[in-house]
């Protein structure tokens, strides 16, 4: 049985999303201690102050699930060199009620891919400062800026590049040891 759960939170809820596929690729790269598993985000109501109470069920779910996991993993595209709609508007649910943020001290890391050449380097920028202030504690280093091409991912959805393959293999080795940390001193202290 997995000893830790890693939320998978994707920026992008488009029919054969690339981000969906990297998500699904880094889970693949991980051992049988992390058990990785998607949050929905796509049913999230637009967030307004008017529908903050009572809590709407989806919102509820989407809370519960972000506290219960040991880490997080955030794979999103870069819109207009800015992180997504879909996800801006999750983390505003997840930051909320004032003095309630689900995210608060939660180990995470960040990967995007697009065609472009920044590959998506803009967008996690602007997510890295926002996560920041959403008291997220992310890995640093390795970044992972994956370009898209159709030869990134094998007809079995594993990361076939064999570049990419390795440089994202040590990053989420990274990423996994550090929730491991972080999990282990909370188990400890309670
Ligand atoms: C894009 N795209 C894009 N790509 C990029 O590299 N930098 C950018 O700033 C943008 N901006 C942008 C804005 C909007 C509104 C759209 C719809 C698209 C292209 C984007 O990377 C491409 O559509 C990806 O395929 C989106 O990722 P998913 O949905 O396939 O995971």
């Amino acid at each position: 049985m997995a000893s830790f759960t890693i939320g998978v939170i994707v920026g992008s809820n488009r029919k054969g999303s690339i981000n969906q596929q990297l998500a699904d690729g880094l889970a693949k790269l991980s051992g049988p201690d992390f058990e990785f598993k998607r949050i929905e985000i796509g049913d999230l109501p637009m967030f307004s102050q008017d529908l903050e109470e009572p809590e709407p069920a989806s919102v509820e779910r989407f809370r519960k699930e972000i506290r219960t996991s040991d880490g997080l993993l955030f794979v999103t595209p870069e819109y207009n060199r800015n992180t997504t709609p879909l996800l801006l508007n999750a983390l505003t649910w997840g930051s909320r009620p004032y003095g309630q943020n689900s995210f608060t001290g939660k180990p995470a890391a960040i990967a995007g891919t697009s065609q472009g050449p920044i590959a998506t380097a803009a967008g996690q920028s602007a997510l890295r400062n926002l996560l920041g202030v959403l008291d997220v504690r992310l890995i640093g280093q390795p970044e992972a800026y994956v370009r898209y091409t159709d030869e990134l991912f094998g007809s079995d959805g594993r990361i076939a590049d064999e570049r990419e393959h390795a440089a994202l293999d040590k990053k989420m080795t990274k990423f996994t040891e550090w929730v491991a940390v972080v999990a282990g001193a909370k188990k400890a202290a309670a």
